[in-house]
């Protein structure tokens, strides 16, 4: 079967000769993305029979299993029609032969385990300690956890799009989340750079942050020779072969993804109508004032402007920076309350947790993720936390407020200015009022340790 091998060729011939400076490029680029993931669904769906596909949003994208009716644009672009239109016969009967093959083997499909496999999406934006919750679920050993995906994604759609809309680029990310939570890994081989061959790359993101990339059988004997940028931690590999981590995935009985890269909750609704998942949406928030402090260590270059603010005296604070600010809290601050809102399509399926709550109560936090998620923590999971945070082995114990990350979590408080934590404040004061993390009023608040700026919430109410 050589799905895989073939798409990316495909994909990346088109979008060669697509390449193009008019507007209607990336327009097209992402219309014709969305043709080919979605052709890909309809594969994956024809071969898993016995389930009825929901009619989605998205099927508005074909009619009839005709290319989605791209070509409506006045012909102000530089590319003639007639070249679009060979793309796409042959692009199409490529697809057809695809689709053909799958239909005969029903490759993708086979092995899955019985039972309730669960879908878990971990929601989050940088520095509000994703890659420590992920940890929760990357060290259980019946879960399959993939950890930043669309990080290629996001790479290669920015270096086609340039400063494409930001919808175009979360519709293209929500549908390769669709595509891996069905374990088709291989939709990543269209992202990838450069691509594998062979379904075989060293270039996998990250790949020794999944656990699951990285134990038998997918990981395969070293190679010498072959430098991987992301290797196993633990264990040396030879290159991620991605069509044994496919299986692997479906021999898991579930899967986790980690995500910082989309935006807002309602984008993710095909993904939980889709009756061949079932997610659970948990997502993460942190004090956007400690989130700024740590982004501007950790991106210094990006956050340039905030740190040479931060040490200069008066001068007033970028306007572009402060509104980039306020559009980060609100996309979080919106996105949890339509979580927390409970829609009929999303009821059981979302989760709102504060990264202070789970420094401070990490086993708790954990078994309740878990118990959100419908499966059973493993005493391996809890081992992991305890010994990387000094929980004590049982949370209810009066030692629970005595712990390492109970201590870290706020040391933000005491390397910014004053003036920092009061634009934040102001700026961000909804999601901040939402997610009960108190404003201090002046310089000596913030810095006194005896004065919490958590609010204790036992459940979150959107007001
Ligand atoms: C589009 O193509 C038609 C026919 O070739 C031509 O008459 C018209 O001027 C073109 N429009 C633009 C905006 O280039
Ligand atoms: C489709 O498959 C046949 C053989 O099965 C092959 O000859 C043909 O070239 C394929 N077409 C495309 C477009 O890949
Ligand atoms: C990758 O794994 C598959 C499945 O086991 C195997 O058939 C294929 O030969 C492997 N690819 C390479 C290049 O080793
Ligand atoms: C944090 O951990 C270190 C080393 O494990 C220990 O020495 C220290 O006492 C701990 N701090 C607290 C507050 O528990
Ligand atoms: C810190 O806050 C506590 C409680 O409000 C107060 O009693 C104490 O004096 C404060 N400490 C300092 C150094 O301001």
């Amino acid at each position: 079967m050589d799905r895989g091998l073939a798409w990316p060729k495909n994909i990346r011939d088109l979008l060669q000769s697509l390449r193009m400076r008019s507007k209607y490029a990336i327009i097209l680029v992402f219309a014709i993305a969305l043709f080919i993931i979605e052709k890909e669904n309809n594969i994956i769906s024809k071969v898993s029979d016995k389930l009825t596909l929901k009619q989605s949003p998205q099927a508005l994208l074909e009619v009839n299993g005709t290319p989605p009716n791209l070509l409506d644009l006045e012909n102000g672009s530089l590319l003639s029609l007639s070249e679009l239109d060979s793309a796409f016969s042959q692009l199409r009967s490529h697809l057809d032969n695809v689709t053909w093959q799958l239909g005969g083997s029903q490759a993708a499909i086979k092995g899955q385990p019985k039972g309730p496999r669960r879908h878990v999406l971990l929601l989050a934006t940088t520095r509000t300690g994703s890659s420590f919750v992920g940890e929760f679920f990357n060290q259980q050993n019946n879960i399959f956890y993939i950890f930043e995906p669309l990080w290629h994604v996001e790479k290669m759609v920015s270096f086609i799009a340039g400063a494409a809309n930001a919808v175009g680029s979360a519709i293209v990310y929500r549908n390769v989340l669709q595509q891996l939570f069905l374990c088709n890994l291989h939709i990543l081989e269209n992202f990838i750079t450069p691509p594998p061959e062979d379904h075989l790359t060293p270039f996998m993101f990250r790949r020794g942050s999944s656990q699951s990339l990285c134990e038998d059988p997918v990981c395969t004997p070293f190679v010498k020779k072959v430098f991987e940028k992301y290797h196993c931690k633990n264990r040396q590999c030879g290159p991620l072969n991605i069509t044994l981590a496919v299986k692997a995935c479906l021999q898991k009985e579930h899967i986790a993804l980690k995500t910082v890269r989309l935006r807002q909750l309602e984008f993710l609704r095909p993904l939980v109508e889709d009756p061949r998942l079932d997610m659970r949406i948990i997502q993460l928030v942190r004090d956007p004032r400690a989130v700024l402090a740590s982004r501007m260590v950790a991106f210094s270059a990006k956050y340039g402007i905030w740190k040479k603010w931060a040490l200069e005296d008066a001068a007033s604070m970028d306007e572009d920076e402060i509104l980039k600010l306020k559009g980060n809290c609100e996309n979080i601050r919106l996105s949890a309350e339509l979580g927390l809102r409970q829609p009929s399509w999303l009821r059981g399926r979302y989760m709102l947790v504060r990264y202070e709550d789970i420094a401070r109560f990490p086993l708790q936090k954990a078994r309740e993720m878990y118990s959100f998620a419908g499966i059973t923590i493993t005493s391996q999971v809890e081992k992991w936390i305890a010994k990387n945070t000094q929980a004590p082995q049982d949370s209810s114990g009066i030692y629970s407020t005595q712990k390492n990350s109970s201590v870290q979590f706020e040391k933000w408080r005491f390397s910014v200015p004053f003036k920092l934590a009061q634009v934040v404040q102001n700026v961000c004061e909804p999601a901040m009022k939402l997610f009960g993390y108190k404003p201090a009023t002046d310089p000596e608040t913030l810095t006194n340790r005896s004065i919490s700026l958590v609010e204790e919430i036992a459940s979150f109410q959107v007001t």
